[in-house]
């Protein structure tokens, strides 16, 4: 039997989700060789948070990050996580920022791109799978994991189908809500292995408590590949703990190739950092708690944190109970979408006006509007010409692939940024979050002198 792979993820979910995605590339850099001595089937570190948290609260460039992570990592495979025709954001992007966005994360060193669409629907990652494979990297298609009525094993079976045909090499059951339980996951996976040719991993979370016995029983069903973080962060809403993951395969007949000894070094040396996020407040206790209310509700637990401090500005604590037996009904109307970004928010949202209203779909975004249109796809199950009807009216149902109604835009990007820009990568960045980006670049162009002046102000202010 061959030995489990292990992706190692701390450097993008596991501090994603446990302290909001704020680890340096000071505080991560010293560490890399060593985690380049460890036998990692890869290492995740890029992806839509950590790209946008570098910009936004960090004030490092995303693209300088990768190169320096790259330069460093040496016999690692470094994998990104790219959300399909969304990238990294929350819209659907013309076909020429996705296609230049891919051929410039290869170009800086990303080998594996495990690209995924929050509804499963496949014509929105064609564009991604296609640039994917011509610019040489590894592709990986993940599911969006979900559980409705119609998200059964051979809705699985088929979807993978699809991905193998549609260029994938290789497969992944990304659970990000941590629902997937063990026994499930062992006839999903003997399932899967048997009708596909390619590798299968396993993502997936904490938040529940059931994700190491999930990984378990998956490894017995022939698993190829999972997701861990080195302790300091895991557990919580984060993945299973690396260390301990490879020792209980050690004994096994699939025992993780991993050094342990290096293993620990690595622990030892985030151990501090995260006490210091713990000491600041950004690592907030409550993640670390089991949430078996996921498992009732479908819920993510980011989704879960999220929907407290919206109730909470709302001032309608009290009205939490009610909110989280709404969403999965919203979700039901909305035809079962998996609760991922940016299908979670906006089903929570729909939940929490829908209660604090007083009425059903008396307040309804437009977000929720344009997925009924169809334009974030097709939804996994069909949506009642009722609930229809209240949410659109008689307006048209397109049935295109939704990036089929977009134009180029990469062009419009370049002329709006202009002169800040001094490279396509600028240009990207800004194209996936215009504000935050321009912010970014201006500070970044600023002449020595004034830039010294503003440290100054910066540092009377705070004194
Ligand atoms: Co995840």
């Amino acid at each position: 039997m061959n030995p489990v792979k292990i992706t190692e993820t701390a450097l993008r979910d596991g501090h994603q989700s446990l302290i909001a995605t704020r680890l340096k590339t000071d505080e991560i850099l010293p560490i890399l060789s060593k985690m380049d001595e460890v036998g990692y089937h890869a290492m995740e570190v890029w992806g839509g948070a950590t790209f946008d948290a570098c910009l936004r609260f960090l004030d490092e460039d995303p693209w300088e990050r990768l190169k320096k992570i790259r330069k460093v990592v040496k016999n690692t495979k470094l994998q990104m996580l790219l959300r399909g025709q969304n990238l990294l954001g929350y819209k659907h992007y013309p076909d020429d920022v996705v296609e230049t966005f891919i051929k410039k994360s290869v170009e800086k060193g990303i080998d594996i791109i495990r690209v995924f669409d929050a509804l499963n629907d496949i014509r929105n990652l064609e564009t991604s799978v296609k640039a994917i494979n011509e610019a040489g990297a590894h592709c990986q298609c993940a599911i969006s994991y979900t559980t409705s009525k119609v998200h059964d094993i051979e809705y699985y079976v088929e979807l993978s189908k699809k991905f193998e045909k549609l260029g994938a090499d290789s497969i992944c059951i990304k659970d990000m809500a941590g629902i997937l339980t063990p026994y499930f996951a062992y006839e999903l996976v003997k399932r899967l292995k048997e009708e596909v040719n390619i590798p299968l991993e396993l993502h997936n979370h904490c938040t529940s408590g059931i994700a190491s016995m999930t990984y378990l029983k998956a490894v017995e069903a022939g698993i190829d590949i999972i997701d861990t973080a080195i302790s300091p962060f895991s557990n919580g809403t984060s993945q299973p703990a690396t260390e301990s993951i490879a020792l209980t395969l050690k004994d096994g007949i699939r025992g993780s190739k991993l050094n342990l000894d290096v293993l620990n070094d690595i622990a030892q040396y985030f151990k501090p950092i995260r006490e210091k996020y713990r000491d600041n407040g950004i690592l907030n206790p409550k993640v670390m708690e089991a949430e078996p209310n996921t498992l009732m509700y479908q819920v993510p637990g980011g989704m879960l944190s999220n929907l407290l401090s919206q109730l909470k500005g709302q001032n309608a604590l009290d009205k939490y109970e009610e909110v989280l037996k709404e969403i999965p009904r919203v979700r039901e109307d909305l035809g079962f979408p998996p609760l991922v970004t940016p299908l979670s928010q906006m089903v929570g949202t729909q939940a929490v006006f829908n209660i604090l209203s007083g009425e059903r779909y008396k307040i309804i975004p437009k977000e929720i509007k344009e997925y009924v249109k169809g334009l974030y796809g097709r939804s996994p199950a069909p949506i009642d010409d009722e609930i229809k009807n209240t949410i659109i009216g008689n307006e048209k149902v397109i049935t295109v692939r939704p990036a089929d109604l977009i134009e180029p835009g990469l062009k419009k990007y370049e002329e709006q940024i202009g002169d800040l820009a001094k490279s396509v990568e600028d240009v990207l960045s800004y194209a996936l979050f215009p504000q935050v980006a321009k912010g970014f670049l201006e500070n970044k162009n600023k002449p020595e002198e004034q830039y010294e002046n503003q440290e100054i102000h910066y540092i009377t202010v705070t004194m």
